[in-house]
């Protein structure tokens, strides 16, 4: 039985990359393993959102995990500020995290350069708040999209670091994880990129399905191939990945052959495209309405995932303690 960890940071609806990437995977595994889910509001602080939108989005972040299949039955559902022990544990890994590395993170430079006028200190430690995040559950799998895998590499760094350091054997490896194997990345619909919350390339799980066949058909593309196996443009390798992901192997083989002898239609190659997004996000936008429309369930399940959050994170964060000497004087 592993111990399996997923998180979101609550900053806007979810959309096909997060549920692809990350929630499918975690609610394939909530069978017979140790399951935590959390929503990661603490993260969110670092683009300084409004009172108000912070407090909704952690809400629609919730319902819209409940309504993919997160089981409260089956996993622990938590609120990361629920959690307060975070904040000491996300202390003590910062004394052994250094400005070199974490000024050479990916996901740092990228933030920094798209928001020069705020590049706090949060930002720059995010990584360090996300690796408490995991070794406070010892978490031995990580389900998460192939942006993260960084951030999941310095967790094991900074593991091994507070290892080494106190002599001890008291946190695991963890490792990022997809069933397919390779972690994945699913672009946008806009010819580059990736799918995100902000990029206006997105189709979001509360999306209807007219919406959703709206925005496939306006997918970037081209006039088709002109030679039999060419290479294919960025944009249209893009369509092949989100296929890849939704649509079945023989879908996939089809419309390959036909770009290979360029009989491809993108028309046709959109519409299959569409049909086979709905039948996975229909399901889950019915269910949205649903779940948000019962604030008792809601309720509870925070409260229970909070309780038993913390039971973990008192402990861990006692065990620190006393490796790294902290006593009592009196
Ligand atoms: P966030 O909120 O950006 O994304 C949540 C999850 O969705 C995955 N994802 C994608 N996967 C494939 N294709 C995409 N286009 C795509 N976009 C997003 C992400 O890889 C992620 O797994 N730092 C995290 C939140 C976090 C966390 C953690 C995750 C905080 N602490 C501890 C796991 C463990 C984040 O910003 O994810």
């Amino acid at each position: 039985m592993d111990t399996v960890l997923s998180g979101i940071r609550s900053t806007g609806n979810l959309h096909l990359g997060n549920y692809l990437g990350a929630v499918r995977n975690f609610v394939r595994m909530q069978e017979g393993n140790n399951c935590y889910f959390f929503i990661a509001d603490y993260h969110a602080l670092t683009t300084h959102p409004a009172t108000e939108e912070m407090h909704r989005n952690v809400r629609q972040v919730l319902v819209e995990y409940l309504a993919s299949g997160i089981d409260p039955e089956k996993s622990t559902v938590y609120i990361q500020s629920d959690v307060p022990e975070i904040c000491e544990m996300y202390l003590l890994l910062n004394m052994n995290a250094y400005l070199g590395e974490l000024c050479r993170t990916s996901s740092f430079k990228e933030k920094a350069r798209k928001q020069p006028e705020n590049v706090n200190a949060g930002l720059l430690t995010y990584p360090v708040l996300m690796a408490a995040d995991i070794l406070m559950h010892h978490a031995d799998k990580v389900p998460v999209g192939k942006d993260q895998e960084q951030h999941l590499e310095m967790t094991r760094k900074f593991a091994r670091r507070f290892n080494t350091m106190f002599n001890v054997e008291y946190f695991k490896e963890p490792q990022a994880y997809n069933f397919g194997g390779e972690l994945i990345k699913i672009p946008g619909l806009d010819g580059s990129g990736k799918m995100g919350k902000s990029e206006g390339n997105g189709i979001f799980l509360a999306d209807d399905e007219k919406v959703i066949r709206k925005k496939v058909m306006k997918a970037v593309t081209d006039s088709g191939p002109t030679e039999p196996n060419s290479p294919m443009p960025e944009p249209i390798q893009n369509l092949f990945t989100i296929m890849k992901a939704v649509s079945t192997p023989d879908t996939v083989a089809y419309f390959t052959e036909k770009y290979n002898t360029c009989e491809i239609r993108y028309g046709d190659m959109k519409k299959q495209l569409a049909e086979d997004i709905v039948a996975i996000i229909k399901p889950i936008s019915e269910r949205i309405k649903e779940i948000d429309a019962d604030n008792e369930f809601l309720k509870r399940t925070v409260m229970r995932g909070a309780e038993k959050a913390r039971e973990n994170a008192i402990k861990t964060v006692r065990e620190m303690r006393e490796i790294m000497g902290f006593k009592r004087l009196f």
